[in-house]
C-alpha cells in the first residue's frame, strides 16, 4: 500500500513525489523536452484554455466510462502511452506498468526503447500494443514485428514524428546519454544476443508504412500526426488508427499543441478512424475535453513514469484509478453517462462556440 503522502491527492502530487525519489538526471530525462520546452508547456496550457459547459437535469445515474477500442472492450478511454527506459523509474519496469495496466482493465503501448522484453511484459497479463520505430533495416523491423505480434500485442503503433532525435538540453547537460550498466533495450535484441541502438530514419516515407501493412495484419496506428493532409494520407493508406501526439513536446520544439491540432484531424478523418491524442493529459477534465472534441481515447505518458517512480505497479494503478475517478466525476458533473454522450457542444474556448 501507499502511504497517502506517496500516493496524493492528484498528478501533481505524485509528480512531486517521483521527483524527490528519482536521481535528478533521470527526473530530467522523464520531464523534459525538447529545445526550449514551449511545446511541453503548451500541451498542459492547452488544456486550461477550455471550459466546459456543463448540462444539466440528464439523470445520468451511474456512469460507464467502457470504450471500444479496435474491435475491443477498454475499460476505460485512457491508455498507457510508450515511453522508454522505466527501470529508471523502479526496478520491475515495464512489468510494474503492464501489471497496472492489466488491472485497471486498459491497454499499455509498450515502447521499442522498453528495459523489458515484450515477452516478460505480456507475461504480466493485459493488453499490449507494441510502439515501433521503423529501423533502416528493414529485416530487422520486420524481426521486432513477429516478436511483438508473437508475444501477443495487438496492435502496432508506428512513431512517426521523429526522423531525427530531437535535442533535449537537460540530457546534454547532465551528460545522459545512455542508459546505466546492467539495463538495456531488451526489443533491440539481435538474433545474436547483441543489443542494437535503436536509429531514426530520416527516410521514413509513406511507402514504409505500405510495407509495414504488408508483412503484418495487426492494426496499424500512427503516433505523432499533427497536421490534416497528414491524417488524409493516412486514411489513404489505409491505417487502423491516429494517435495525435508532438511526443510529448520531445521532439519538435515549437510543435502546436495537440490539444489544438485534435479538432483539424478529426475533421479530416471525419470519423473513418479512431483518433488519439496524448500530451499534458492530469485532469479526468483534460479526458472530458479531449474527448468532446472528438478523440476516441487518451494516453498518458509522464504520470505513468512518476506512478512508477513513487511506487512500482501499486503507483501507476494508482495514477489511473485517479483519473478514473476523476473522469468519471467530471463526467457526472457536465450531465454525461458515457464517453459517447460528449460533443463539442459541452467545450467553450478559442475558436470554440459553445
Ligand atoms: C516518451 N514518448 C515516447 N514515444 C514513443 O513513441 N516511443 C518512446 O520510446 C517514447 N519514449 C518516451 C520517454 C519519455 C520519458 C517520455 C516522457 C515520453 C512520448 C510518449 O509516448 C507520449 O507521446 C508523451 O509522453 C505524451 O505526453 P505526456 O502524457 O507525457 O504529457
Amino acid at each position: 500500500m501507499l502511504t497517502l503522502d506517496e500516493a496524493g491527492l492528484n498528478l501533481a502530487d505524485v509528480a512531486a513525489e517521483a521527483r524527490r525519489r528519482l536521481e535528478p538526471a533521470h527526473w530530467d530525462f522523464f520531464a523534459g523536452g525538447a529545445g526550449g520546452e514551449r511545446t511541453v508547456r503548451a500541451n498542459e496550457a492547452a488544456y486550461t484554455r477550455r471550459w466546459v459547459v456543463p448540462r444539466v437535469l440528464r439523470g445520468t445515474g451511474e456512469r460507464d466510462l467502457r470504450i471500444c477500442l479496435l474491435g475491443e472492450p477498454v475499460s476505460m478511454p485512457v491508455l498507457v502511452a510508450p515511453t522508454a527506459f522505466h527501470r529508471l523509474a523502479h526496478p520491475d519496469g515495464e512489468v510494474a506498468t503492464a501489471r497496472a495496466a492489466a488491472e485497471a482493465g486498459t491497454v499499455m503501448v509498450v515502447s521499442m526503447a522498453a528495459t523489458r522484453g515484450v515477452e516478460e511484459i505480456a507475461a504480466a497479463g493485459g493488453r499490449l500494443w507494441f510502439q515501433l520505430y521503423p529501423q533502416p533495416d528493414l529485416e530487422f523491423t520486420a524481426a521486432v514485428v513477429r516478436r511483438a505480434e508473437a508475444a501477443g500485442c495487438r496492435a502496432l503503433v508506428v512513431t512517426v514524428d521523429s526522423p531525427v532525435f530531437g535535442r533535449r538540453e537537460r540530457d546534454l547537460r547532465h551528460g545522459f546519454v545512455d542508459l546505466p550498466p546492467g539495463l538495456a533495450c531488451e526489443n533491440m535484441r539481435d538474433t545474436d544476443g547483441r543489443v542494437r541502438t535503436i536509429e531514426m530514419d530520416a527516410g521514413l516515407g509513406w511507402e514504409r508504412i505500405a510495407w509495414l501493412r504488408g508483412i503484418t495484419s495487426l492494426p496499424i496506428l500512427l503516433k505523432g500526426v499533427l497536421h490534416p493532409a497528414d491524417a488524409r494520407l493516412a486514411v489513404a493508406h489505409g491505417v487502423d488508427g491516429l494517435l495525435v501526439s508532438n511526443h510529448g513536446g520531445r521532439q519538435l520544439d515549437g510543435a502546436l499543441a495537440t490539444l489544438d491540432a485534435l479538432p483539424g484531424i478529426v475533421a479530416a478523418v471525419g470519423g473513418r478512424l479512431p483518433v488519439l491524442v496524448d500530451g499534458g493529459v492530469r485532469r479526468g477534465t483534460d479526458v472530458l475535453v479531449a474527448l468532446a472534441l472528438g478523440a476516441t481515447a487518451v494516453l498518458v505518458g509522464r504520470p505513468v513514469l512518476w506512478g512508477l517512480a513513487v511506487g512500482g505497479a501499486a503507483g501507476v494503478r494508482h495514477v489511473l484509478d485517479l483519473l478514473r475517478a476523476d473522469l468519471d466525476r467530471a463526467l457526472a458533473l457536465a450531465g454525461a453517462a458515457r464517453p459517447a454522450d460528449l460533443g463539442p457542444d459541452l467545450v467553450a474556448g478559442p475558436d470554440l462556440v459553445a
